[in-house]
């Protein structure tokens, strides 16, 4: 068995949480020879009920779950951490896009990123989840001048989890046949998901689906999912939220399938002609606990404007919140 590893969860008595924390005990993001130290984060009223999620994790029992600290203080959450889950933070609700959370939620983001620049473990992987994901990661970066920015990223694997499925459900074939698919930008209605370099059990996707279905089906479905979720279900997705952060992590950490592309939201290093230092989503594999772009995907007109679009959102963004921008 390895030494334990620290894991920090923020929001940790919130709704992904609940599925997210039980999923990383049990090994299914690091690996079932990984035991682990959960740290996790709340705010003070909801400490309370963090207690009773921390009993409910003591009653499983994990072989793997090598020990648990609950606090309402980022300095202890964040104090030695060698993967942090930035989760906690307000999600939307209907009607409302993901940036009208900047406002009650950016903050929550500058501190989080100085404590993790104080405290961190210096090889500490950062995933950020909670919306608008992109520009919170920017803001958690930014105040953490210490730290590689390349170890700040932002959850896109939802995005591209629910390509690969609506892919795959459209050409009758299974997750498993579908490869090299991305999804570029920023995780919100301008995030662009791209099939033009994607193969389904090794033929072009292109040529199995048509431009009128990929255009006006294929692309807002996916843009629009997790509005569609709030819709359906009165909450933000959550389960498939959790399920996206531990895919995330674990290629992150131990390498993703070879062959494939995943989708994560990156510091910039100007790849792709996309602005040095924006997070945003580029295909990437991971080997050896880093990650890479992949470089010279070839990228239409077509793509090209949905890429210029997306990035001059994360743009917008970046301005609305540059009195966090040290
Ligand atoms: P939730 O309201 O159920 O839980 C959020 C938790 O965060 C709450 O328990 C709250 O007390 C806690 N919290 C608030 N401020 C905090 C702080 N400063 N420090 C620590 N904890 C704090 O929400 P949820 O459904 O778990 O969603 C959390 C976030 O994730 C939302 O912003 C949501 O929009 C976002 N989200 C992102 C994706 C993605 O793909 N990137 C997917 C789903 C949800
Ligand atoms: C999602 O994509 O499901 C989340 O970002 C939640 C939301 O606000 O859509």
């Amino acid at each position: 068995m390895k030494a334990p590893v620290r894991v920090t969860v923020t929001g940790a008595a919130g709704q992904i949480s609940y599925s997210l924390l039980f999923r990383i005990a049990s090994g299914a993001m690091l690996g079932e020879d990984q035991p682990v130290i959960l740290q996790l984060l709340e705010i003070t009223p909801a400490l309370e009920a963090l207690k009773g999620v921390a009993m409910e994790l003591d009653d499983c029992a994990f072989p793997l779950l090598a020990g648990m600290v609950c606090t309402d203080d980022p300095n202890v959450a964040f104090k030695d951490t060698d993967y942090a889950l930035l989760v906690g933070a307000r999600p939307r609700g209907p009607g409302m896009e993901r940036k009208d959370l900047l406002s009650a939620n950016a903050e929550i983001f500058s501190v989080q990123g100085k404590a993790i620049n104080d405290h961190a473990s210096r090889d500490v992987k950062v995933l950020v989840v909670g919306n608008p994901a992109n520009t919170n990661a920017l803001i958690a970066q930014r105040n953490a001048p210490d730290i590689n920015p390349r170890q700040f990223t932002a959850m896109m694997r939802l995005d591209h989890n629910r390509a690969l499925t609506q892919l795959a459900q459209k050409t009758g074939k299974t997750i498993a046949d579908v490869k090299n698919l991305v999804v570029w930008g920023n995780h919100s209605a301008t995030q662009y998901p791209d099939v033009h370099n994607a193969t389904v059990d090794g033929a072009a996707a292109m040529s199995l689906i048509d431009q009128p279905w990929y255009e006006n089906d294929f692309i807002p479905t996916v843009q629009q999912r997790g509005a569609a979720i709030i819709k359906a279900r009165g909450a933000s997705s959550a389960a498939s939220a959790a399920n996206a952060a531990i895919d995330h992590m674990r290629d992150w950490a131990l390498g993703s399938a070879e062959g494939d592309w995943v989708s994560m939201g990156i510091y910039s290093d100007g790849s792709y002609g996309i602005e040095e230092g924006l997070i945003y989503s580029f295909p990437c594999v991971c080997k050896n606990g880093d990650w890479e772009i992949v470089q010279g995907v070839e990228t239409n007109d077509f793509s090209k404007a949905r890429m210029k679009a997306t990035e001059q959102e994360l743009k917008e963004e970046r301005d609305a919140v540059a009195h966090l921008l040290p």
